[in-house]
């Protein structure tokens, strides 16, 4: 079995830099899940396609590479935007499972992030965190590093507003801390005081995992 780090959580709260940092010190692969919402939305606006049209949004979906999310036009508000409202359509949700369920069965492991891991993709995962912070500083947190893309902290907190609000009120995978996932709230933390807790948290649910190994053989 692998050991899957699953770290969920809303727009700008440090999941990212959580998991990559966790990734980084443990030697496992990781994954930005919200690149293949991104790489769908910003894929269907390239080919001037409505990202509320499910059926579209499905098809660019089916035909993604999941392996090229490169492209820094991914990181932009727009396709923040773009993968919140193609993230809504269950066909694009079911079109992105498989490559998702197989990067989380590689050994020895691996972390993902996103908003539904540890309730949809790996509910089985040995550790979950829900990493989360203030509405104001997630929007500070992201503007700083948009601002050069030409906008202001409102815009962005209201950004943030509807995007928590898609992605907690949709019927399918809908943003949620699993029962059994540890809350991280990062509001009040620097980026290594937030990566202390997350190996806490990590360190403690791994020595639980290991020994529910050894009770089953
Ligand atoms: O980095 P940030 O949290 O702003 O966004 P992201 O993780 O790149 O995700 C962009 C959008 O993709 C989110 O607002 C969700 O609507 C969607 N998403 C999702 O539905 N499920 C995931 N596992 C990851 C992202
Ligand atoms: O992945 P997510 O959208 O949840 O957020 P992120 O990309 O990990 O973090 C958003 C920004 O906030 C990055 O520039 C991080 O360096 C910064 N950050 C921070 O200032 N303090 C933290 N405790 C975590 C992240």
């Amino acid at each position: 079995m692998s050991f899957v780090i699953a770290v969920d959580g809303p727009a700008a709260s440090g999941k990212g830099t959580v998991a990559s940092g966790l990734a980084r010190e443990l030697g496992l692969p990781h994954l930005d899940s919200g690149l293949l919402y991104r790489a769908v939305g910003r894929a269907l606006q390239v080919a001037g396609g409505d990202p509320d049209d499910a059926a579209a949004a499905t098809e660019t979906a089916r035909r993604l590479d999941p392996h090229d999310l490169e492209d820094p036009a991914l990181r932009t508000r727009e396709a923040g935007e773009a993968a919140s409202r193609v993230a809504v359509h269950a066909g694009v949700r079911a079109a992105l499972l498989d490559f998702q369920h197989a990067f989380a069965a590689q050994e020895p492991g691996a972390v993902i992030d996103g908003r539904d891991i540890g309730t949809v993709i790996a509910p089985d995962a040995p550790a979950k965190l829900f990493v989360t912070a203030s509405p104001e500083v997630r929007a500070h947190r992201r503007w700083l590093q948009l601002k050069d893309q030409g906008v202001s902290l409102d815009e962005i907190l209201a950004d943030i507003a509807l995007r928590d609000e898609r992605d907690s009120a949709r019927s399918t995978a809908p943003l949620v801390q699993a029962k059994d996932a540890v809350l991280l709230d990062t509001s009040e933390m620097t980026i290594e005081q937030a990566a202390d807790a997350a190996r806490r948290i990590v360190e403690a649910a791994r020595a639980r995992w290991e020994t529910s190994l050894k009770g089953e053989a």
